[in-house]
């Protein structure tokens, strides 16, 4: 293949991903557009295989294989709720790639194509290898620390401790140094230090942010990842390499600030961990929760409640994602619309754990994107809505966030569920959701509890229904 075929192949493989991430962007168009970045990396696979610096295939084919068969079997047992910390781990993996590739061009320039006459390192070279490895190395040990934070193989508290603000800035300034002198003399003791120095700086940055920032850390990690990916194609000379890691990189870091504004965390704070790193339960029963009375119902009650309002707006959480209730709750729905009840979703954008989850698990079930509504267009319609249906869901509808700013959420916007005439939840008990709190609903004189979980509640109430 002549280099301008192979660099209008790589540009139509950069189209299809940026079609790709533009696909992504509404639940509607998004299966059109993981295909078209399906088919972008396929494009950009097969033209950098004939590549003639490619030459080992047997390597290629089995790394392939093998890599093939992992991920295609991780991917089809993984649960959803356990889809951040498998997307923490796969960034440790580009992590760990890009700085591989930088030990290896260092260690053999004119394998890369990019030895000076003296059989060394141009200075540009130099400079890639710099970036494409420390970016690369944080990236690694990062990842794996945020892995095993979201898997409980250890805390999820923030570990602080004095000093640490000062540590990280010297260790960042030293990594720099030593990447300066690498830049300036091509030594390895250079390279190395640097490599080293930003492998520790990956587990400090991340062992001070808290449980609830994690989601954010780990699209933070997604940039990271891009980028040294495209450090790395600057190494490589690929064109491919340098577009994709930079989509990679500028999305993630615009999903960051997303979710930051979401959940109302500043980006900056975030980055630097530990400053208003706050410490969420992720579960737990409150004591005090217990002594104050509520309304609790059954599902006959709650399938009386549903049949004989005019409107209602169902406020999925993550208990609907645990229960898997997806499917009953979809088939309630059917039969409420097919008895002239208006039926809505109101989706939070952290609801669940991770971006996107709810319209994921109503995707599952097939449930019409057109009753699929997003926060801001809900939010007005709660004070014409009859009932109010919370099901697996608590943070995302406290109205502590907007009033006590003592709370760890306050200022993160909610659901407006308080302002429908009935209040509807469903959960098993009166525990606390991801940040920790009571929440204020479950007392309301118009809220009814339906203590269940999610997917037998609605199994139960589309019986009463029939
Ligand atoms: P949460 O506030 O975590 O509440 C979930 C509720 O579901 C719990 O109170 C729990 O109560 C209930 N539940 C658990 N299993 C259940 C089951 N089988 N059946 C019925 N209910 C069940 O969830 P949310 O409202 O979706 O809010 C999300 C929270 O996670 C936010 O604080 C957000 O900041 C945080 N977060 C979000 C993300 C992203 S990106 N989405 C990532 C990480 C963290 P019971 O135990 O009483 O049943």
């Amino acid at each position: 293949m002549s280099a301008n075929m192979v660099a209008l192949a790589y540009l139509i493989a950069a189209v299809l991903f940026i079609l790709a991430l533009k696909g992504l962007s509404s639940p509607e168009s998004s299966r059109r557009g993981n295909l078209f970045g399906m088919i972008g990396m396929l494009i950009a696979m097969v033209v950098t295989l004939q590549l003639p610096s490619v030459q080992n295939y047997a390597w290629i084919f089995a790394a392939l294989a093998v890599g093939g068969l992992i991920g295609g079997s991780v991917a089809r047992k993984i649960p959803m709720t356990h889809m951040p910390q498998l997307v923490a781990f796969m960034h440790s993996l580009v992590g760990l790639a890009a700085v591989l590739i930088a030990v290896s061009a260092f260690y053999d320039p004119a394998a890369y194509g990019i030895a000076d006459i003296d059989g060394g390192l141009h200075l540009a070279s130099r400079i890639e290898l710099f970036l494409g490895a420390f970016i690369g190395a944080i990236t690694f040990t990062a990842s794996i620390v945020a892995f095993a934070k979201l898997q409980g193989l250890v805390s999820g508290r923030p570990v602080t401790f004095r000093g640490q603000h000062l540590l990280n800035l010297l260790l960042g300034l030293g990594m720099i140094a030593a990447g300066v002198v690498f830049c300036i003399g091509q030594g390895w003791e250079a390279f190395l230090l640097m490599l080293v120095i930003a492998l520790v700086l990956g587990v400090l940055l991340i062992i001070p942010i808290g449980g609830a920032d994690m989601p954010v850390i780990v699209s933070m990690l997604n940039s990271y990842s891009g980028w040294a990916a495209a450090g790395i194609g600057f190494t490589l000379s690929n064109n491919m390499l340098i577009i994709a890691g930079a989509l990679v990189g500028s999305s993630g870091a615009i999903l960051s600030y997303i979710m930051c504004k979401a959940m109302n965390r500043s980006l900056f704070n975030v980055l630097l961990g530990g400053f208003g790193g706050q410490v969420a339960t992720g579960g737990g029963y409150d004591e005090s929760a217990e002594k104050r009375p509520v309304n609790a119902g059954s599902a006959e009650d709650a399938a009386f409640l549903l049949r004989n309002a005019r409107s209602v707006v169902i406020v999925p959480g993550y208990g609907l994602a645990v229960a898997r209730a997806q499917h009953a709750l979809k088939e309630v729905v059917d039969k409420l619309i097919a008895s002239g009840v208006q039926v809505r979703f109101a989706i939070h954008p952290v609801a669940g754990r991770m971006p996107g989850h709810m319209n994921v698990l109503l995707a599952e079930a097939d449930v019409p994107y057109d009753i699929v509504c997003e926060m801001d267009e809900i939010n007005p319609e709660f004070a014409e809505t009859d009932v109010a249906l919370v099901l697996g869901a608590n943070d995302v509808t406290n109205p502590a966030a907007r009033t006590d700013p003592a709370c760890p959420i306050y200022g993160m916007p909610i659901l407006d569920v308080e302002k429908a005439d009935r209040i509807l939840v469903v959960k098993r008990s009166l525990s606390v959701g991801y940040a920790g709190l009571d929440n204020d609903i479950f007392y309301m004189d118009k809220t009814m509890m339906l203590f269940d979980d999610a997917k037998k509640a609605c199994e139960a109430i589309l019986k009463s229904l029939d």
